[in-house]
């Protein structure tokens, strides 16, 4: 197992953020990790990260106990994440954001731009490498997220919500990415709202409800599991399911609509 996290509890004064949390990620799985807002995803990220120390519990990653490690230092053992509310350095270019996470591997400068010009190529962002990172729109700046975690070379990405608030084509440019990474031999832990995509890309699915683990299983299970349907999928998706009973599980907000094709239908209605 490459990542295990054992019964993590995080408490916030008297708010138990994360409360006894248990699962692992075997090397090259995509798995994803749902619930409703507010329920701990993010919080149980940050204890992974090393941006938080867990109150009780243990994290392990690459057969090293890394409990309360600082977060260069497990971002040097090869796990990089990426942040909900994007944070690049907005007065540096594209290309400078990418080679401050290439300076994790390497020590020269010649280097840091050399693996910098790999990530974005790899990230499909080399068209704005000059662009000052804070006059990209919400898109690009989802995509730089992933391309400076990615320059630091993980074995183990954790995003947080890259896809949320990207239009159709950039959402499937996402998925894309994310499949291709998981190809090239990453493993990724993913935080996502969006379930269309959550459904497609993961193996496995973690949901988190009140900062508990309710449910743990492939994504066909997730979407029939009645806990899961009350906690955060809602009665809108079970109908939705069971007008179309075929193939893929769908989502109550997004329907794919061609294996490309993802509307939001709040939006078209
Ligand atoms: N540093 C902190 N101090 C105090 N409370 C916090 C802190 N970080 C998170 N919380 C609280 O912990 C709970 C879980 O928050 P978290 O951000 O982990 O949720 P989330 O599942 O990521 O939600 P969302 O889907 O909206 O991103 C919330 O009640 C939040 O207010
Ligand atoms: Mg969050």
């Amino acid at each position: 197992m490459l990542l295990d996290v054992e019964a993590v509890t995080k408490r916030f004064g008297g708010l138990t953020a994360v409360s006894d949390v248990s699962f692992g990620v075997n090397e090259g799985e995509v798995v994803g990790v749902i619930g409703p807002n507010g329920a701990g995803k993010t919080t149980l990220f940050n204890l992974i990260a090393g941006a938080l120390a867990p109150s009780a519990g243990c994290i392990r990653f690459a057969d090293a106990d890394i409990t309360g490690e600082k977060p260069h230092r497990i971002c040097r053992r090869g796990l990089a994440r990426t942040f909900q509310i994007v944070k690049p350095f907005g007065n540096l270019s594209v290309v400078e954001n990418v080679v401050i996470g290439a300076f994790t591997r390497v020590r020269h400068r010649s280097a840091a731009y050399a693996e910098a010009e790999r990530v974005l190529g790899v990230t499909g962002l080399t068209r704005w490498r000059d662009a000052a990172a804070r006059s990209l729109p919400i898109g690009l700046r989802k995509r730089l997220e992933v391309a400076r975690a990615l320059a630091t070379r993980p074995r183990l990405l954790l995003l947080d919500e890259v896809m949320n608030g990207l239009n159709p084509t950039e959402l499937t440019a996402m998925m894309a990415l994310i499949r291709s990474l998981s190809a090239s031999g990453i493993t990724i832990l993913l935080i996502e709202h969006v379930m269309a995509a959550v459904m497609t890309l993961c193996g496995r699915i973690v949901v988190i409800h009140h900062g508990e683990r309710i449910a743990e299983a492939p994504p066909r299970e997730i979407a029939r599991d009645p806990r899961v349907i009350e906690a955060y999928l809602g009665e809108a998706y079970q109908s939705e399911r069971r007008s179309q009973p075929a193939t893929a599980p769908r989502c109550w907000r997004w329907t794919t609509s061609a294996r490309t094709t993802l509307t939001c239908k709040s939006c078209t209605a």
